[in-house]
C-alpha cells in the first residue's frame, strides 16, 4: 500500500515537474520572439545621442529580413498589419548634389536601424508629370517602414529644379534636407565623366572636358555648360533659402564621405536627431575597389555599384585652375551662408 502511494506521490511529481519545465521553456521562447518584434529605437525616446555602439544585429537582422520580403512582394497583408508597417512620406530628403557622393550616403545612412531608404531616385518633385501623379502616388513608391523609422529618399535633380523647393514645402515645410557637395571642379568632372560613358556605351563621340568647359569665343569658363552650373552650389541654395531656413539644411563633406565616412554619419545622425548608431564596425575599406564598403552584419556586407568611383578623365591643368578661380567667389559665398567651410581652393 505504502509502496503504491509512493509511485503515484513521483507520478504527480513527475507530471508538475513537466509542466514548470515546458512553461519555462515557453516563456524563454516567447520573450526571444517578443523581443525580436520590439520596434526598433524609437527616436524620441533615445535622444540625447548615446555613446557610438554597434547596430544590435539581431534587430538589425530582423528589421532586413522584414523589409527585404516586403521589397519582393512577399509579405501578406496580415504581416504588415502584424508589425504595423507604414509606407512614410520622407522626413528628410537629399536633394543632391549630383555626383557628391548621394548614393554613398543614402546607403551608408540605410545602416542605421532607425532609417529605411527609398531605393530607386523617385523624382516626384522635378518631373512635372510625377508630381502631376499626387502625393499618393509618392507615398506609394515609398518602403515600408515600423511607424518610429524615418523614410529617406534621395534625387540629386532635385537641388538644381526651379519647381521643387516650393513644391517639397508645400509636402511639409518642416522637412530636414541633405545636400552633399565635392570641391567643385572635381564634381564637374565626375559629371562629365558620367555623360562622357553614357555616350561611349552607345558608341557615341563626345567632347572633351575642355571644349566644353571654356568657352571657345571668350577663352572664360562656360556657364551655360550644365556640369559647371551645377557646381556653382550658392546659386541653387540661394532658392531654397526663399522657403526654407538655413537650419533645415545640412551640408555633408562628399570629398571627406569618400576618405572618412563616419563622422560626416555622426554629424548626420545629429541633424536628424537619431541616437548614434553607425560605428566603424559597419564601414570598412575595400582596398579593390579603392572605397569604403558597407557591413551590415557577420553575413551581409556591400561596396557600391561600379559606376560610382569611375576614373575621370585628365583635365589640362590650365583648365583646372581657371575653374578653380571660377568657383573660388561662389564658394566663399556658400561656406558664408551654411557655416561649412572646405578646404577648397
Ligand atoms: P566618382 O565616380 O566621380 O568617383 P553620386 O552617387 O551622387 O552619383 O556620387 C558618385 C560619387 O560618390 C563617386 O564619384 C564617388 O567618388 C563617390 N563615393 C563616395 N563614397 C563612395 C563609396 N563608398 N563607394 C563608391 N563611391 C563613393
Amino acid at each position: 500500500m505504502l509502496f503504491k502511494q509512493q509511485a503515484l506521490l513521483r507520478q504527480k511529481l513527475f507530471v508538475l515537474g513537466s509542466l514548470a519545465i515546458g512553461s519555462v521553456l515557453y516563456l524563454v521562447a516567447r520573450v526571444g520572439t517578443l523581443d525580436r518584434l520590439q520596434p526598433i529605437c524609437p527616436i524620441e525616446s533615445r535622444l540625447p545621442p548615446s555613446e557610438p555602439e554597434q547596430i544590435p544585429l539581431r534587430t538589425l537582422q530582423f528589421k532586413r529580413g522584414l523589409l527585404h520580403e516586403l521589397r519582393k512582394g512577399n509579405a501578406t497583408k496580415e504581416q504588415i498589419r502584424l508589425h504595423n508597417l507604414v509606407q512614410q512620406l520622407p522626413r528628410a530628403i537629399i536633394i543632391g548634389v549630383r555626383k557628391g557622393g548621394t548614393r554613398a550616403l543614402l546607403e551608408m545612412l540605410n545602416l542605421h536601424p532607425a532609417v529605411v531608404k527609398a531605393s530607386q531616385e523617385i523624382h516626384f518633385f522635378d518631373n512635372d508629370q510625377n508630381y502631376a501623379r499626387g502625393i499618393d502616388w509618392y507615398r506609394g513608391k515609398m518602403p515600408f517602414s515600423f511607424p518610429h523609422q524615418i523614410t529617406i529618399e534621395k534625387s540629386p535633380a532635385y537641388f538644381i529644379t526651379e519647381e521643387v523647393p516650393e513644391r517639397i514645402f508645400k509636402m511639409n515645410s518642416s522637412i530636414k534636407l541633405l545636400i552633399i557637395v565635392r570641391e567643385p571642379t572635381t564634381r564637374a568632372v565626375s559629371d562629365y565623366t558620367q555623360v562622357l560613358e553614357g555616350k561611349e556605351r552607345k558608341n557615341k563621340t563626345y567632347h572633351k572636358f575642355e571644349k566644353l568647359a571654356i568657352d571657345n569665343n571668350t577663352c572664360e569658363v562656360n556657364t551655360k555648360y550644365k556640369a559647371v552650373r551645377t557646381s556653382i552650389y550658392t546659386k541653387h541654395l540661394e532658392r531654397w533659402l526663399k522657403y526654407f531656413p538655413v537650419e533645415q539644411f545640412h551640408i555633408v563633406d562628399g570629398d571627406r564621405l569618400i576618405m572618412d565616412p563616419l563622422p560626416e554619419l555622426q554629424l548626420v545622425e545629429r541633424f536628424l536627431n537619431l541616437p548614434s548608431r553607425i560605428s566603424q564596425y559597419n564601414l570598412y575599406f575595400n582596398a579593390t575597389r579603392g572605397f569604403y564598403c558597407l557591413r551590415f552584419n557577420i553575413v551581409f556586407n556591400k561596396c557600391l555599384a561600379g559606376s560610382k568611383g569611375r576614373i575621370h578623365p585628365e583635365v589640362d591643368p590650365s583648365v583646372v585652375t581657371k575653374l578653380q578661380r571660377f568657383f573660388h567667389p561662389f564658394n566663399q559665398k556658400f561656406y558664408q551662408i551654411t557655416g561649412r567651410t572646405f578646404n577648397w581652393p
